[in-house]
C-alpha cells in the first residue's frame, strides 16, 4: 500500500506526524508532498524538526497569494506529481488551501483521498477555511472525523455511513507524543518569565485585516498586559498588519512566529491563552489551559462543552474575561481525545 499525503501549512504539519509514524510503523510506503503555501523556516521547516519528520519527499513551492491563484498553482504543479505516483490513497489533513486543491485534482483524476479532520464545521462561510472543509468532505472518499459531532455533521450532510470513521483528534497525538519533550528546551525560562503568561495568537482575516477590529483588539491586550506578562507570538500577516498601521503594542511582548515544541512548552505554562486559531483550541484544552477565542464561532464545540474554552466575541470583554478566569484541574479529554486517533486513522485505510 503506498500513502501521497499533501500538507502546506502550519497547522498541517502536527497532524501529518502521528499518521506517517503509524504508517511507517505498519511497512506502508508513503510520500510527502508539501505545497509550499507556508515556506518561512519559522513556519515550516521548524515544524517538521521538531515532529520528527523527514524533510517533505516533494516540494511544490506555491508560495502566497490570493486564495484562487494559491489554489490554482496547487492543482497545476500537483497534477503532475499524482500521475507520477498513482498513490492507494491521498491523504488530506484539515482545511487549508492546499487541502482543497489535493482533493480536487486527486477526485478528479479518480484517486482516492482519505480526508483527516473530516466533519468539522464553524458554521461561518466567510472563513476561508468552511469552504475548504465542506469540499473536501463533498468529495473526499473517507472522512476521518476526530469528533462523535463531525460524525453527525457529516450525515446530515448526506455523506455515506460507510464514508464516515470516527477516529479522534490526531493534534491530541502529536501533543501528548511531544509534551515531555517540550518541557526540556526551557523556551519560558528563555523569556524570562517570573508569571504564568497569558499567550496570544490571532491571524484570522476576520480579525487582523480591518485596522479598527485589530485596534479593539491590541487595546484589550494593552490593558491585560497591564495585569500579568503577554507574549504574542505573531503570524507574518499580523505582523504586516501591527506595522502597516502603527499600533501601539503596550508592554504586549511581541515575538516572532515559534516553533511547535516552544509552543507547547509556553502554552502549558501559560494562565490562559488568547487566541482565533482553530488548532490553539484543542492544544490549550488538551492540556488543560484556560482558553479564551476571540471569534462568535468556533469549530470545536467540545472545547467549549467541557469548559475549557469561551467565545469572547468583543474584544472590550477580554479583561472581564480573563479576571474571571479559573485553572482547570484536570486536562479535559472529549472521547478521541486519547493520542491514539493516527492509529485508528491507519487501520481505516489499511481496511476500508
Ligand atoms: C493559512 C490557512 C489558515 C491557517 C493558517 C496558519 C488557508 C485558507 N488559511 O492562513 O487556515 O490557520 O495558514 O498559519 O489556507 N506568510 C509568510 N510566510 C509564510 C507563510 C505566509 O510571510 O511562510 C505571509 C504572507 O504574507 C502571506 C500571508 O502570510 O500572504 C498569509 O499566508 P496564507 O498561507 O495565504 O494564509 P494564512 O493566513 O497563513
Amino acid at each position: 500500500m503506498k500513502l501521497l499525503h499533501v500538507v502546506g501549512a502550519r497547522p498541517n504539519f502536527p497532524k501529518l506526524a502521528p499518521l506517517s509514524r503509524q504508517a511507517r510503523a505498519v511497512g506502508i510506503d508513503q510520500i510527502v508532498v508539501h505545497t509550499g503555501q507556508h515556506y518561512d523556516d519559522a513556519m515550516s521547516a521548524s515544524f517538521f524538526r521538531d515532529l520528527g519528520l523527514r524533510p517533505p519527499d516533494i516540494n511544490l513551492d506555491v508560495g502566497s497569494a490570493t486564495h484562487a491563484v494559491q489554489t490554482a498553482r496547487v492543482m497545476e504543479r500537483f497534477e503532475p506529481v499524482l500521475l507520477q505516483h498513482r498513490p492507494d490513497w491521498t491523504v488530506v489533513y484539515g482545511d487549508v488551501n492546499s487541502t482543497l486543491a489535493a482533493t480536487l485534482v486527486a477526485s478528479k483524476l479518480g484517486f482516492r483521498v482519505a480526508h483527516v479532520e473530516a466533519g468539522v464545521r464553524s458554521g461561518d462561510r466567510s472563513m476561508p477555511e468552511e469552504i475548504n472543509r465542506i469540499v473536501t468532505d463533498r468529495l473526499a472518499d473517507l472522512l476521518l472525523t476526530p469528533s462523535r459531532t463531525a460524525d453527525r455533521t457529516l450525515r446530515a450532510e448526506g455523506e455515506p455511513d460507510d464514508e464516515i470513521m470516527f477516529v479522534g483528534n490526531v493534534m491530541v497525538d502529536a501533543l501528548l507524543y511531544a509534551v515531555q519533550r517540550a518541557r526540556t528546551i526551557g523556551f519560558r525560562s528563555q523569556l524570562g518569565l517570573s508569571t504564568a503568561p497569558i499567550t496570544v495568537t490571532l491571524h484570522r482575516p476576520s480579525n487582523v485585516d480591518s485596522a479598527s477590529r485589530l485596534g479593539a483588539i491590541m487595546s484589550a491586550l494593552r490593558d491585560v498586559a497591564a495585569k500579568r506578562p503577554v507574549i504574542f507570538p505573531a503570524h507574518p500577516r499580523t505582523r504586516a498588519q501591527l506595522a502597516a498601521h502603527q499600533m501601539d503594542v503596550g508592554q504586549v511582548r511581541l515575538i516572532d512566529p515559534v516553533s511547535y515544541l516552544e509552543m507547547v512548552d509556553l502554552v502549558e505554562g501559560s494562565h490562559a491563552v488568547i487566541t482565533d486559531s482553530g488548532g490553539l483550541q484543542v492544544e490549550s484544552t488538551a492540556l488543560g489551559v484556560p482558553c479564551l477565542t476571540v471569534r462568535d464561532t468556533t469549530e470545536w464545540p467540545e472545547t467549549i462543552e467541557c469548559g475549557a474554552n469561551r467565545l469572547v466575541p468583543d474584544p472590550a470583554d477580554l479583561v472581564d474575561a480573563i479576571a474571571s478566569i479559573t485553572r482547570l484541574d484536570d486536562a479535559p479529554r472529549p472521547e478521541g481525545w486519547d493520542g491514539m486517533a493516527a492509529v485508528r486513522a491507519v487501520d481505516c485505510l489499511r481496511t476500508h
